[in-house]
């Protein structure tokens, strides 16, 4: 059985006072025993997080790492050992964010994946296609070769040490969700291929679902046999909406 996992990424949100008063709100939620729950706070946030959170179950996680895992030379990045350091359990690697707008390429990825597995963080491989792609119907190949570049330079196998979430471009911070049918064509599409490698990684491995979830639309979609939880943009920065979204995970 796979536990579901609900994470809250708070992207490049949050003051000092916003994060402390999130973070209060969040200790005030009843969560499930059998949902794993994480955030995502920006970096200046996470020391604050993770000493907030402490005894209360809900793990703390970076946005984005150095390719290397080690510290060193390289103004302006954080290592994967200094996460670890600082309290987080994992990291979201390839979020569409990072990959359309910063620019990140696939051997990027493949370098901050391997750095985060160096030193024991989990990485959140992000996937998911652009509208135009879906439109062209090219949905599975696009998902397909992001997996790829990961499978083939690390192998299979490091996917029982990560977690995948399914992002479709098009329901990020929109407010248009991919219906629990669309997102379960893909997150089994994905599990397929890995089982294609390797049957007891796809089995065991996560698969979120990311794009405008709601605690309204929660439910639905995490009721599909391949959604295993979901990764919160917007709806994280808002305690009870995550806390009702962690619920619905956990029913
Ligand atoms: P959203 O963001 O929930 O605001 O759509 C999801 C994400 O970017 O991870």
């Amino acid at each position: 059985m796979r536990r579901l996992m609900v994470a809250g990424n708070w992207k490049m949100h949050g003051t000092r006072s916003s994060v402390a008063e999130l973070l209060k709100g969040l200790k005030s939620q009843e969560f499930s025993a059998t949902v794993e729950v994480a955030v995502f706070p920006a970096f200046l946030h996470i020391s604050e997080a993770v000493e907030a959170l402490r005894g209360s179950g809900i793990a703390v996680g970076a946005q984005d790492l150095a390719t290397q895992s080690a510290p060193g030379a390289l103004t302006g990045e954080v290592a994967a050992s200094q996460l670890m350091d600082a309290g987080c359990s994992l990291v979201l690697i390839g979020h569409s964010e990072r990959r359309q707008v910063i620019g990140e390429d696939e051997s990027v990825l493949v370098a901050k994946f391997k750095a985060a597995q160096e030193v024991g963080l989990v990485p959140v491989l992000c996937v998911g296609e652009t509208l135009a792609e879906r439109e062209a119907e090219r949905t599975l190949e696009v998902v397909g070769s992001q997996l790829d570049s990961i499978i083939d330079a690390l192998g299979v196998e490091v996917f029982t040490r990560a977690v995948i979430a399914y992002e479709p471009v098009w329901a990020i911070g929109t407010g248009l969700t991919a219906t629990p049918e669309q997102a379960q064509d893909v997150h089994k599409a994905i599990r397929d291929k890995l089982a294609a490698r390797n049957a007891e990684v796809a089995q065991g491995v996560r698969l979120l679902y990311g794009g405008s979830v709601k605690a309204a639309n929660a439910a639905d979609l995490f009721r599909m046999p391949d959604i295993d939880g979901g990764l919160i943009g917007g709806a994280a920065l808002n305690a009870d909406e995550f806390g009702a979204i962690c619920r619905a995970a956990g029913s």
